[in-house]
């Protein structure tokens, strides 16, 4: 069984329920999930137990009568912040286990395709989404959270924000995309955005798919894509061009 296993990943996890990729998300609006990772793909991974999704309504672990979980900031200024000790026990009820626990945060570190990498090949997520100007900064220090942006735009709250890492994640476990090669053609994966993509018609409103595409020469193809994957990068995002190494099979970097 177990030589069976190692070929066939997705039968393994099946048959290893404690193998279940595990995101625990912590919340203000639990009834915002699963939304979008309800859907398509991810949601039929998740009817497949490839991965679980727990949801912890932060307000459940709120200290008075009215459920208040945040107070005015120290020092003055405007909105919220949520307090630390409501936080971390809202973290402590799921943190049994060696999960990163993820502070999604405009402040943090860029999200990653890499980091998406790494995230899906460990055992899953304990991610807290924020609400009004923010979380109290000594939980995020006496939690060890790693704070993880989606992009220089400021968000209402966190929950869109860990849907969107959380999804990234997700379509790369194993079983989830019908081809599991594909994934490592995208973008980002090389180093590069992806090249442009075409489909039938060959002709449409007198544009034309590119001859090359149409060549069968696969060899060409690939040097075509390549050559246009480098060409949208450097235009669009010259610190990924500037960064990009050529391997085995592109030798140039202009
Ligand atoms: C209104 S924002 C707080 C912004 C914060 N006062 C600041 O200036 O950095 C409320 C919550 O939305 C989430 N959020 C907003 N933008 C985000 C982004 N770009 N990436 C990840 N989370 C974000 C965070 O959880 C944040 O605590």
């Amino acid at each position: 069984m177990l030589g069976f296993q190692r070929f066939c990943p997705y039968i393994a996890r099946m048959s290893d329920k404690t193998n279940i990729w595990k995101a625990s998300v912590l919340t203000l609006f639990p009834d915002a999930f699963p939304g979008t990772l309800g859907t398509s793909i991810i949601g039929t991974a998740r009817d497949k137990d490839i991965w679980s999704l727990e949801t912890v309504d932060i307000r459940d672990f709120a200290d008075n009568k009215h459920r208040n979980v945040d107070d005015t900031p120290a020092g003055g200024g405007p909105g919220m912040v949520i307090k630390p000790n409501i936080a971390a026990a809202a973290i402590d009820s799921v943190a049994d286990d060696v999960r990163p626990v993820i502070y999604m945060s405009p402040r943090g570190k860029p999200l990653t395709q890499k980091r998406v990498r790494e995230l899906a090949a460990g055992p899953g997520a304990i991610v807290l989404c924020g609400r009004f100007e923010g979380l109290d900064e000594r939980v995020i220090e006496a939690r060890n959270m790693e704070e993880i942006s989606i992009g220089d735009f400021v968000l209402a709250g966190g929950e869109v924000a860990a849907m969107a890492m959380l999804e990234a994640c997700i379509r790369l476990l194993p079983g989830v995309l019908g081809d599991s090669t594909s994934a490592d053609q995208e973008s980002f994966e090389n180093g590069l955005l992806e090249h442009p993509l075409y489909t039938r018609p060959r002709e449409w409103e007198g544009l034309e798919i590119p001859q090359v595409l149409l060549s069968g020469d696969h060899k060409k193809i690939a040097e075509w894509q390549l050559t246009q994957a480098k060409k949208i990068t450097k235009a669009r995002r010259p610190d990924l061009y500037e960064a990009y190494e050529p391997d085995g099979d592109d030798h140039e970097h202009d």
